[in-house]
């Protein structure tokens, strides 16, 4: 499936970012990436950072970096989203420097995160390689991973992302989770992975936006390792190992000191062109993903 966008980075921001290194480093295997003014930097592929993690109160994602492929994929999103009427702004030269990229242009989501669509994010100063995954992340021409938001803003941000970013819907969720516990996520592709961004539908405001940030590992058995080093953590453990229904991944979630989730799985439904599977799901996994450990 060609593509014009992809996942590049996402902005966390927190009062201690160095809180989030033993998750990060010890447990997902992610490795530094290049420095930042401020905070830290984290990456799963030869790209310069992946996660970038700022100082501050917001404790929340606060940007989704967009990378177009090329300055048409580029030019064209900028004017979709002022199409539909999008406040667009050009990022400052400082700005770009500290993201890494060439060209930037941001817009704030509705789901209340701002969205930066970049050009030319550059590359690490070494090529990667994490001694925890050995086998690599998933990365090349679908993004770093997936992140999911929640939010009160849903249709708004479900048109914000289908008809001012182009993604297309590759299926949705909605199914009681008790009674009268309404759980609604719809999910949505920008290439071959199933979905880039999610975004479930709140009933009032959350404490945070940002529910999780996935990491699509190339091997099953460093799932397996990931997962063994998550439950040594001592870090809460939300779902236990499982297969999602729509996606078909073989995952686990674990929750970070933050609060938000990481999500660490394999083998993902690819999206095809011609997508025709875009129906509602009634069960978020075919087997597992069972809480296991509670904060
Ligand atoms: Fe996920």
């Amino acid at each position: 499936m060609e593509h014009q966008i992809e996942l590049g980075y996402l902005v966390l921001e927190v009062p201690d970012p160095e809180a989030l290194t033993p998750v990060f480093a010890d447990v997902v295997g992610l490795v530094p990436g290049e420095p930042a003014p401020e905070g830290t930097t984290w990456r799963n592929d030869e790209r310069a950072h992946r996660l970038v993690v700022t100082p501050g109160p917001a404790d929340d994602a606060v940007a989704v970096g967009i990378e177009a492929r090329d300055a048409a994929a580029f030019d064209a999103a900028v004017a979709r989203l002022q199409a539909v009427g999008a406040d667009v702004v050009e990022g400052t030269p400082d700005e770009r420097a500290v993201r890494r990229v060439g060209r930037l242009a941001r817009t704030a989501a509705p789901w209340g995160v701002d969205v930066e669509v970049v050009l030319d994010l550059a590359g690490a100063g070494s090529r990667f390689s994490s001694e925890r995954v050995p086998g690599g992340f998933l990365t090349g021409g679908v993004g770093f991973g997936h992140a999911v938001f929640a939010t009160t803003a849903f249709d708004e941000s479900h048109a914000f992302l289908t008809e001012g970013l182009g993604f297309g819907q590759s299926d949705w969720l909605e199914t009681e989770l008790g009674p009268g516990i309404e759980l609604e996520v719809r999910f949505y592709h920008c290439n071959r992975r199933h979905h880039t961004l999610a975004l479930a539908k709140a009933p009032f405001d959350l404490p945070q936006r940002l529910h999780h940030i996935m990491f699509e590992l190339n091997e099953r058995d460093d799932v397996g390792a990931a997962f063994d080093r998550a439950w040594a953590s001592g870090l809460p453990i939300p779902n236990g190992l499982g297969r999602h229904d729509n996606d078909g991944m073989f995952s686990f979630y674990l929750q970070t000191p933050v609060g938000f989730q990481i999500e660490v799985g394999h083998g993902a439904h690819v999206i095809t062109d011609g997508w025709d599977k875009n129906r509602r799901y009634d069960s978020i996994s075919a087997w597992g993903h069972q809480p296991l450990r509670s904060p």
